[in-house]
């Protein structure tokens, strides 16, 4: 009989990572026998580590910072969204014994948006992306994968945003941060992909007097849950959906491959990150 699936977060450092508190959750929800836990990959390690990784004894994990690039490096194959970002978060092993690598970033963030705002996508061709970083690279692809047809991608370094829309193409168009008030009332979608209104970091300062009433407005920040953007935005009459489901939900892939059921993103689940928080 093979040993139940282990699975890890690998990466420097590991120990606050949530990622074996939502798994842990479903192996125990699911009464499978399989484990996951943490493995702190020093960097002067790496490369061997996920080259070599079958002789982890992991049969799969996730890749935090800072070896995503590196782990996607090392891999035999990667799924398109790996390949777009040049970086992954989930890996397992073939049962040749190749290692297999996706980022499911871009799904955790659709993943969210479905559950707590479904047919979002239906009527919405402008996004407005803050940010230009790995998180906004991921939302940005996963955006453009659902048919929106304009995507602002505002950044304070302008370069920045500019490599992003090199890469998608015309649909994306790099803005600089003051041009935001110019460009607001256009969005049906507004995005905070940056790392303000984060607890302990500079509060994100914004204007929403012209965002349309109907714009749905999101953060990929999740402490605190309830983000000043969002108050605002919900204070205004606007739709709005928190960022925790995007943590939650970049996680359904990953465990349905190394532990073979597709898991849900539950009331309970959430309830226990957030009392972590
Ligand atoms: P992540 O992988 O989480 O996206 P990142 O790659 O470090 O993290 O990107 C952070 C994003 O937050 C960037 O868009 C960054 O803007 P710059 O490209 O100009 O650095 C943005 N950001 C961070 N601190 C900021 C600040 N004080 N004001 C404006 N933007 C900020």
């Amino acid at each position: 009989m093979s040993n139940p699936p282990k699975a890890a977060i690998t990466g420097w450092p590991v120990t606050h990572s949530r990622s074996p508190m939502v798994h842990g959750y479903w192996l125990q929800k699911y009464g499978i026998e399989g484990s996951y836990g943490r493995v702190a990959v020093d960097p002067v390690e790496a490369k061997n580590f996920y080259k070599n990784f079958a002789e982890s004894g992991l049969t799969g994990g996730n890749v935090t910072v800072p070896h995503k690039e590196l782990a996607a490096a090392c891999c035999d194959e990667l799924d398109d969204a790996a390949k777009a970002m040049g970086a992954c978060n989930t890996l397992w092993l073939a049962e040749d014994g190749r290692l297999m690598g996706a980022n499911t970033d871009g799904i955790g963030f659709l993943g969210n948006l479905d559950q707590f705002a479904p047919g979002w996508d239906k009527q919405a061709g402008t996004a407005v992306v803050l940010g230009a970083g790995g998180a906004a690279r991921a939302i940005i692809w996963s955006l453009l994968s659902r048919g929106l047809k304009t995507v602002h991608i505002v950044n304070r370094t302008l370069e920045k945003a500019q490599d992003l829309a090199e890469q998608f193409g015309s649909s994306t168009i790099a803005q600089p941060w003051d041009k935001l008030g110019d460009l607001i009332g256009t969005a049906d979608i507004l995005i905070n992909t940056t790392a303000l209104g984060m607890t302990g970091k500079p509060p994100l300062e914004i204007d929403l007097s012209d965002l349309p009433k109907t714009a749905l407005v999101t953060d990929a920040v999740y402490s605190p849950l309830k983000t000043d953007l969002l108050r605002q935005a919900e204070e205004r009459g606007n739709p709005v959906v928190d960022g925790l489901g995007m943590l939650l939900h970049q996680a359904v892939p990953g465990f349905e491959r190394w532990f073979g059921i597709k898991p849900v993103v539950d009331d309970e689940l959430r309830a226990l990150i957030i009392a972590d928080l």
